[in-house]
C-alpha cells in the first residue's frame, strides 16, 4: 500500500465514488487494510453495521486506533465462509482482489465473488473497484532522472508476477503498457518490505471484459461500470520522475445479485 500524501489524495477521492452506489444497513467490507474505505462508510453510513476483514493483523490493529463506532474488524481470509447466507445488503471489494488473484490465483477471485454472492441479501449490491489492465500495446517511457532509470532495472529484474520484457535506447525503454504502469504503480514503494511485497503483486491482472465475466459466471448483473482515471496531481507528481503519455485508470463495478439466483 502506497503511503505518500498525494497517493492517499487520490485514494479518498477514489472511494467518493461509491457513495451513490451503497445500499445502507448490513455491509462488509472484504479486504478492509487499515481502514481508509470504512472510516467513510462509517461517516456516511452511520446507522448501518459495517464489517471489515482482513487476514493482516498489523492492519487490523492500525484500524483499531480508528475507533470507528460503528465498524467491526474481523481478521481471517476473505476466501474462508464465516458469514449466514443473505445476511449483507452491501459487500465491497476494493484493491483487494489484485491481492487475491496475486497470492492466490484466478480461482480464488472467482471464490470470492461466490462468498460476496453467497452473503448478500436478494437484490444486494456488490462494489469492486480495482486497477484496470490495458489491452496490449506497446509504449516508450522515458526517465527523468538516473535514480528512476535504475529503479526501473532493479523492478525488470525483480519483479516475479510475470517476465517484464522491454527494448532499451537512450533513456527511454520500449514495452507493453501493462509492464509500464506496473512499474509506475510501485516505483516509489516507501521502504524494502514494501517493495518486496510489492514485487510478488501485479496490479494489472484483469480487462474490463475479465471482471465482467467474472461477475455473470457467479450470478450478478451488472449496474454500472465506471473508468476511473488517476487525478491530474498524481499524474503531475509522477511525471516529474517519467515521461509517459498513458493514464492509468482503475475500474468500478457496481454489481446486484439477482433475486433466485
Ligand atoms: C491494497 S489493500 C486495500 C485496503 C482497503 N480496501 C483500501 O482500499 O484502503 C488490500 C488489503 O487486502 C488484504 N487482503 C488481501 N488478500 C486477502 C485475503 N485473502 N483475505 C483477507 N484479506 C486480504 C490485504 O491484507 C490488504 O490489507
Amino acid at each position: 500500500m502506497k503511503k505518500n500524501a498525494k497517493g492517499l489524495e487520490e485514494r479518498r477521492h477514489r472511494i467518493g465514488y461509491l457513495k451513490k452506489f451503497v445500499k445502507p444497513g448490513k455491509i462488509v467490507e472484504f479486504g478492509c487494510g487499515k481502514g481508509l474505505v470504512l472510516e467513510f462508510l462509517s461517516t456516511n453510513f452511520p446507522k448501518s453495521l459495517i464489517i471489515g476483514i482482513d487476514k493482516s493483523q498489523a492492519r487490523l490493529e492500525e484500524l483499531a486506533k480508528k475507533r470507528l463506532k460503528n465498524v467491526i474488524p474481523i481478521l481471517v481470509d476473505i476466501t474462508n465462509p464465516i458469514f449466514l447466507n443473505k445476511s449483507f445488503d452491501t459487500a465491497l471489494f476494493i484493491a483487494s482482489l489484485h491481492e487475491i488473484f496475486s497470492c492466490q490465483g484466478k480461482r480464488k477471485v472467482e471464490e470470492s465473488f461466490r462468498i460476496a454472492h453467497n452473503v448478500l441479501k436478494d437484490n444486494g449490491t456488490l462494489i469492486v473497484q480495482d486497477f484496470l489492465k490495458p489491452l496490449p500495446k506497446l509504449v516508450e517511457m522515458g526517465f527523468r532522472n538516473i535514480t528512476t532509470h535504475k529503479r526501473f532495472l532493479r523492478f525488470a529484474a525483480e519483479f516475479k508476477a510475470r517476465k517484464v520484457r522491454f527494448q532499451k535506447t537512450t533513456n527511454r525503454v520500449r514495452l507493453d503498457i501493462a509492464g509500464a504502469l506496473e512499474f509506475i504503480s510501485k516505483y516509489r514503494s516507501p521502504d524494502e518490505a514494501d517493495w518486496q511485497e510489492e514485487m510478488n503483486e501485479t496490479h494489472f491482472f484483469f480487462t474490463k471484459k475479465d471482471y465482467e465475466t467474472v461477475a455473470k459466471k457467479t450470478g450478478f448483473t451488472i449496474i454500472n461500470s465506471l473508468k476511473l482515471a488517476k487525478d491530474k496531481d498524481w499524474w503531475s507528481d509522477i511525471r516529474k520522475d517519467i515521461e509517459f503519455e498513458a493514464e492509468y485508470q482503475w475500474l468500478q463495478l457496481v454489481l446486484k445479485k439477482t433475486k433466485g439466483r
